[in-house]
């Protein structure tokens, strides 16, 4: 009898694995909704914080439940000695997704609750991740410019905190909402490399941490979210607006992969990048430098060459990377900002994973060696 040779999805493209509650990402539309919310107005009517509160919970918090979330969000936020010591014995060559990799491993080890997988305990842990990676991801920013750390100051919001604790001060309220609305847009995005990768993991029944620092590894590639820092580095690289199609028609040649453009879901644009993008030109417009509009016009330059060229546009990273260096912030610390607003899709998703569990599993067609002999050892 002969079997039919079994279709295979490489990349698992096209394949929907299993239902989920938390967002819905319409590639026809170009749309993308959190709980049935359209995040463009989720970004422009709502803190990031309500939208962590959202995705774990199904619903927008009341004035009283905010009210809580946000007290012990804040509470939550410093590193115990331990933590703070554990950062600065990590080598500065190394990656601060790296850091962010042990410190989520380092949390977990230290937390007696780790392996208990309940609804509430998880709900306490996805929190505790949420208020203490930015004071991680600041602390290891500042170590690198040769600075003390800043400790927490729970009278500022999430994003207004994070500046706080990088710079020692908050920039004007543009800025920070800028910030805000790209922790929104980066939050949750279904079954996305990393989220897929926690959601193997729990389907083990490892623990909540065990997914995460897994999730960590899986987005700090650069066809992933490490593409927020390549963006930057490549527009660095280019330079000059003139050169941006010379540069892209040499890098195509070289079959290159340009950062910050394509997506596995959206082929026709996707639906994050109109909002971060008026989120950047609003950055470019308040500095009224030359410097930043020399780097638009080579941003703007390098996306109509690359439309024109390929007919491929332009991912949430591209608008995210140079908005990030106009904030300020240092270019490897981008990816681990991806992670600030991330965590919450992940854990949203490890949630509803636990709730439905079903161990993740596929299949593979074998291509290997026909059977053999293992010859006599000589
Ligand atoms: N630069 C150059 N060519 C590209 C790009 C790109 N950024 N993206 C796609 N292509 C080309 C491919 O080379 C391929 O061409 P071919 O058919 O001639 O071989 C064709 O478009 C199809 O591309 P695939 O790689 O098959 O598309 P896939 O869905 O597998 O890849 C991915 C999606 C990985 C995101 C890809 O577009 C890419 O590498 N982009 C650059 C990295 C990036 O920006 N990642 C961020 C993703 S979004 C996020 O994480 C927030």
């Amino acid at each position: 009898m002969t079997t039919s040779a079994p279709e295979i999805h490489r990349g698992l493209a096209g394949v929907v694995v299993d239902t989920t509650e938390i967002s819905t990402v319409i590639p026809e539309t170009n749309s993308l909704t959190y709980r049935g919310y359209p995040v463009q107005d989720l970004a422009a009517r709502r803190s990031f914080e309500e939208v962590a509160y959202l995705l774990w919970y199904g619903e927008l918090p009341d004035e009283g439940q905010f009210r809580d979330f946000r007290a012990r969000e804040r509470a939550l936020r410093p590193l115990d000695r331990t933590a703070l010591e554990l950062l600065t014995r990590l080598p500065e060559t190394c990656h601060p997704m790296d850091v962010l990799r042990t410190a989520v491993s380092f949390f977990g080890a230290e937390d007696p609750t780790e392996d208990d997988g309940t609804l509430a305990a998880n709900r306490a842990k996805s929190l505790t991740l949420l208020a203490k990676l930015p004071t991680v991801v600041a602390a290891d920013q500042r170590r690198r410019r040769g600075l003390a750390p800043i400790p927490p100051d729970p009278s500022l919001g999430y994003a207004e905190n994070f500046f706080h604790m990088c710079f020692g001060s908050v920039p004007d309220p543009d800025v920070v909402r800028c910030f805000e609305i790209s922790l929104t847009l980066y939050a949750e995005h279904s079954f996305n490399a990393s989220t897929f990768t926690a959601r193997v993991v729990t389907s083990t029944l490892s623990d909540l941490y065990s997914a995460v620092t897994a999730a960590i590894g899986a987005l700090k590639g650069p066809l992933h979210g490490g593409a927020n820092e390549a963006v930057m580095s490549m527009l660095l690289e280019i330079g000059d607006p003139q050169r941006a199609e010379a540069w892209l028609d040499e890098a195509l040649a070289a079959k290159r992969k340009i950062m910050g453009f394509g997506h596995r879901v959206y082929k026709h644009g996707d639906s994050r990048v109109p909002i971060m993008q008026d989120a950047l030109d609003r950055l470019v417009a308040r500095a009224a430098d030359p410097e930043v509009t020399r780097l638009a016009t080579l941003h703007a330059a390098l996306r109509h060459a690359m439309i024109n060229r390929k007919g491929i546009h332009p991912n949430l990273d591209y608008p995210a990377g140079l908005a990030y260096h106009l904030m300020g912030f240092d270019i490897p610390a981008f990816t681990p900002i991806f992670v600030m607003s991330r965590i919450t899709g992940w854990t949203a998703h490890i949630t509803e994973q636990l709730a439905h569990n079903s161990l993740i599993r596929p299949l593979a067609c074998y291509a290997g060696q026909e059977r053999r002999a293992v010859p006599a050892a000589s």
